[in-house]
C-alpha cells in the first residue's frame, strides 16, 4: 500500500503544532500501525529530519501508552483494540491518514504525538487503593467469599488500562469512565470497603482539580474504550459518590 499520513509535529508544550504530510510506499497490510510509523521514522532518519515523537511500551494491548487519535477516533477505526493492536490492514491503498494526539486540556501535548497523561496518575494517588498488611500475617484472598456477579463486574473494571481514549474522545473531555473503573474494581470488594468514604470522594475531587470536564451521557467514551469499560461504572460511581457525600 501507499499511504498519505498527516500527522501533528509540535516541537513542545510552548510552541504551536501543525499538521505535516508524509508519504509512505510499500506499506504491508500484516504491519501493525506503530510498525509503520517505525519504518516511517527510520526514513526520516536517514533523511536527517526529527523522528514523530509517538508513545508505545507493551505494543500487545496492556500498558495504555499508545495513544493515538487516527482518522478522528481514539485508537483508530477498529473497536475493541489499542492502537498498538491496530493493523494496517485496516485501511487500504492510497488512502490518507490523520494521525494526532488525544487532545484534552488536563492531557497537554510534550512533543508531536506524546501527550502528558501524569493526570491520570495523581487521581490514582489519591484513592485508587488499597491498605492491605503485608507484613506475613496476609489472610489468604480465597478465604474470602465474594459474590460471583460482583468478581465477574470488579474483574472487568479492573481491566482499564489508563490509556486516556475515553478522555480523547469525550466532547467535554471528561474522566468519568477511567475513575469510575478504578472505583468500581474496589467498591464492589469486601478489601475495598475500608477506604470506600474516602476514596470517591478524593479521587472525584482531584479529576475535578485536574481540569476534566464533566459527563452529559453522551456514551462515545465506552463506544471507544479499548477495554469495554461499560457505563454502568459510572452509575455505579455516582451512587457511591452520593453515599460517601451523605456520610461525610
Ligand atoms: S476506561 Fe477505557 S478508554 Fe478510559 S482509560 Fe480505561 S481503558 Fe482507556
Ligand atoms: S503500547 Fe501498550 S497498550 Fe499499546
Amino acid at each position: 500500500m501507499n499511504l498519505t499520513l498527516k500527522i501533528w509535529r509540535q516541537k513542545n508544550a510552548k510552541e504551536n503544532g501543525e499538521m505535516v504530510d508524509y508519504q509512505i510506499a510499500d506499506v504491508s497490510p500484516d504491519m501493525s500501525f506503530l510498525e509503520m510509523l517505525d519504518v516511517l521514522n527510520d526514513e526520516l532518519i536517514e533523511k536527517g529530519i526529527e523522528p514523530v515523537a509517538f508513545d508505545h511500551d507493551c505494543r500487545e494491548g496492556i500498558c495504555g501508552m499508545c495513544s493515538l487519535y487516527i482518522n478522528g477516533e481514539a485508537h483508530g477505526p477498529d473497536r475493541g483494540i489499542t492502537t498498538c493492536q491496530l493493523h494496517m490492514r485496516k485501511f487500504k491503498d492510497g488512502d490518507t491518514i490523520y494521525i494526532e494526539p488525544f487532545r484534552a486540556k488536563a492531557f497537554p501535548v510534550i512533543k508531536d504525538l506524546v501527550v502528558d497523561r501524569s493526570a491520570f496518575d495523581r487521581v490514582q494517588h489519591a484513592g485508587g487503593f488499597i491498605s492491605i498488611n503485608t507484613s506475613g500475617n496476609t489472610q489468604d484472598a480465597n478465604a474470602i467469599p465474594i459474590n460471583k456477579n460482583n468478581a465477574d463486574a470488579a474483574f472487568d473494571a479492573a481491566t482499564c488500562i489508563g490509556c486516556g481514549a475515553c478522555v480523547a474522545t469525550c466532547k467535554n473531555s471528561s474522566a468519568m469512565l477511567f475513575v469510575s473503573a478504578k472505583v468500581s474494581q474496589f467498591a464492589l470488594l469486601p478489601q475495598g470497603q475500608v477506604e470506600a468514604t474516602d476514596r470517591v470522594l478524593n479521587m472525584v475531587k482531584q479529576m475535578d482539580e485536574e481540569g476534566f470536564g464533566n459527563c452529559t451521557n453522551t456514551g462515545a467514551c465506552e463506544v471507544e474504550c479499548p477495554k469495554g469499560i461499560s457505563l454502568e461504572n459510572i452509575a455505579r460511581m455516582n451512587r457511591e459518590f452520593l453515599v460517601a457525600s451523605l456520610k461525610g
